[in-house]
């Protein structure tokens, strides 16, 4: 039988790679997403792609009584994966209490209904940034946490935590998922990153330079002690993280997870710096990038990047697409937007 497995947050950029991921693998999936910032065109190329219609709802998880509807009317859900949340850092130091009340409220809601509905697996989106500033990468699951440096960070170092003393005496175990920096798009070209609100993230931040939407892009930090001068980063391919997921999942319901609740590192383990990206993407798709040399940004670290070696070990995971892939897709999904007419 398949599992049915619930996605929040799956119109979103990550939730939507998972979907599919999931449908290609053995399992049945329901996405619930407030569409604070997606649209509902993934689920199109879901279609196009698997032949599978999923059960969408649209609602806002702080709301328990919109959210309580998907479990009577799937009373079998018997995994959750939770990616809604907003996301944007600089956001987050503007507006804290927008970001405490939608991201933590959301996990509250959902933790209880899971409990309340007999779910047995939890997935939860962390980030590296509940690392905070580190001073030496790589970084593994053991690394102390530093002070967070945004409301954001705090949001996932709270959630972490609110799983895990949740969950200590329950039978639903989970799994803290710390992504690295998710880029690039499916190879198909018919699924990427489309937020509603502008990217941040540098891979974009780049290809909407590339194609005019952006005069042009500043590198922000070019004095760090690094290769170049420029940030190290770990660039992970989206189609490489949703797969996590699904084993994840797997690794729980196969009853292989000892402990309530596991952490892992999802990141290709490697830095590249930020002129290195710039330089890839130059190089794989032959267009020329307008960049500024600028001073560094408040709250950028200056180098981190993954041991994902626990991923590889109990879950079986290993990143297939290199950098050039991430590049490229991203490239593919970008030119594909904008001859749709996407902004
Ligand atoms: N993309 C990254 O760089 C990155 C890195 C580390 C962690 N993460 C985490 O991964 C998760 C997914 O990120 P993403 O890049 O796909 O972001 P995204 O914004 O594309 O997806 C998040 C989705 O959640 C939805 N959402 C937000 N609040 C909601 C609410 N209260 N109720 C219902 N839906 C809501 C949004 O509409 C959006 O579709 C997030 O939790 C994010 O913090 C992302």
């Amino acid at each position: 039988m398949r599992p049915k497995v619930l996605v929040t947050g799956g119109t979103g950029y990550i939730g939507s790679h998972t979907i599919l991921d999931l449908l290609e693998n053995g399992c049945d999936a329901v996405c619930i997403d407030s569409c604070i910032n997606s649209d509902t065109s993934c689920l199109k190329a879901i279609k196009e792609l698997t032949g599978t219609e999923i059960p969408f709802y649209k609602a806002d998880l702080c709301d328990l009584k919109a959210t309580e509807q998907v479990f009577r009317d799937h009373p079998d859900i018997a995994g959750i994966i939770h990616f809604a949340a907003l996301k944007a850092v600089g956001e987050s130091v503007e507006k804290p209490l927008l970001y405490f009340r939608n991201n933590l409220e959301s996990l509250i809601n959902i933790l209880d209904l899971s409990l309340r509905y007999g779910v047995k697996a939890f997935i939860f989106s962390s980030s590296c940034t509940v690392y905070g500033d580190v001073t030496h990468s790589p970084v593994d699951e053991n690394t102390p946490w530093q002070e967070a440096a945004s409301p954001y960070g705090r949001t996932k170092q709270i959630g972490e935590q609110i799983i895990t003393d949740t969950l200590r005496h329950t039978d639903m175990k989970s799994i803290l998922l710390r992504y690295f920096n998710p880029a690039g798009a499916h190879p198909s070209g018919k699924m990427g990153e489309s937020p509603i609100n502008p990217p941040q993230n540098l891979v974009p931040v780049i290809t909407e330079t590339a194609i005019g939407k952006r005069k042009s892009m500043t590198v922000f930090g070019t004095d760090y002690p690094t290769r170049d001068g420029s940030c190290i980063r770990d660039y992970i391919h989206v189609c490489d993280l949703a797969h996590a997921h699904t084993l994840a999942l797997k690794y729980i319901f196969e009853g292989r997870q000892d402990e309530q609740t596991g952490i892992f590192n999802l990141g290709i383990g490697n830095g590249l710096t930020v002129l290195e990206i710039i330089e890839a993407f130059q190089r794989v798709t032959g267009v020329s990038l307008s960049y500024i040399l600028g001073d560094r940004r408040p709250g950028d670290v200056m180098a981190i990047y993954s041991d994902h070696t626990k991923a590889g070990r109990l879950l079986g995971w290993e990143p297939k697409m290199t950098i050039d892939d991430i590049v490229s897709t991203a490239w593919t999904w970008e030119k594909n937007r904008s001859a749709a007419g996407k902004s």
